[in-house]
């Protein structure tokens, strides 16, 4: 079984330049996630007063679709407009109405502490946007055995940092299922204070799992696309069996 192993940080920045150059190889894989990145587009709201922030951006295309978005990652490649950690934020009080984090949150080994981060940049209304992999029945056969990263549905979460973690510490973790088990789950349920959950909303995404995302091989071309397009909408109705993405959208709670 694949454990979530402490790895040098480094390697998110080895996986970000493999990224990109899928990104470029890939033009299916280009227009799925401008769909993924609309479907977050529809979630921002702009009578929140703010800027609008990406963390973790790694490749960072959101502004293809978000061309307000601040993209932003913990690694200063010459794509992004700055750097930023999820556990120390240099954005001031409330300044911020939008914080998206895309395939970004199962990375994070303290939530809990991440959260705070988020709460304190967050406007009042401001909404913190997550999308994510989803553990359905399908994904996570798909995750398990096509993506090298684990579920870890079964590990638990340390949701707070102990006291002498510093935000430079940040290790490589990585454990796919944990926005499943935290919001579609509900394991997080108590721990959100402060938070209005607006959505948790699993998607079926077999076009995507078929375009074999970054890392694997391609299924098919435009035709399978559109076939598992159709079939993502039959497969909608049963999110515990099909689902592969989550979205996740919390708001922060007038004070
Ligand atoms: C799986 S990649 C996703 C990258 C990008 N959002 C995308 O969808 O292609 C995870 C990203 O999160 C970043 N990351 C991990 N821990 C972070 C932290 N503590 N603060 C900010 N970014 C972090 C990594 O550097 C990496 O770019």
């Amino acid at each position: 079984m694949k454990m979530t192993v402490a790895l040098p940080i480094g390697q998110h920045n080895i996986e970000i330049q493999r990224n990109r150059e899928a990104w470029l190889r890939k033009p299916l894989l280009r227009d799925i996630y401008r769909r993924f990145y609309s479907q977050i587009a529809a979630r921002i709201d702009p009578t929140i007063s703010g800027l609008v922030v990406e963390l973790g951006s790694g490749m960072s295309t959101i502004k293809e679709v978000i061309p307000q978005c601040i993209t932003t990652d913990l690694f200063t490649n010459p794509w992004l407009d700055r750097q930023e950690n999820a556990y120390q934020l240099s954005f001031a009080d409330r300044s911020v109405s939008h914080l998206i984090l895309f395939d970004v949150w199962h990375h994070l080994r303290y939530p809990g502490t991440a959260l705070r981060e988020f709460h304190r940049v967050l406007a009042p209304g401001g909404r913190l946007i997550l999308f994510e992999p989803a553990a359905s029945w399908t994904g996570r056969l798909v995750y398990h055995y096509f993506h090298h990263e684990p579920v870890a549905l079964g590990e638990p979460t340390t949701w707070e940092a102990p006291a002498s973690f510093a935000p430079g510490d940040a290790d490589y973790y990585a454990a796919q299922g944990s926005a499943t088990r935290h919001f579609w789950w509900g394991e997080a349920r108590d721990r959100l204070a402060g938070w209005h959950i607006n959505e948790v909303r699993p998607i079926a995404s077999f076009a995507y799992l078929t375009s074999g995302g970054f890392s694997g091989p391609r299924l098919g071309g435009r035709f399978l696309d559109s076939l598992m397009r159709a079939f993502d909408n039959l497969a909608s109705p049963f999110p515990r069996a099909f689902a592969s993405r989550l979205m996740v959208v919390l708001q922060k709670e007038p004070a």
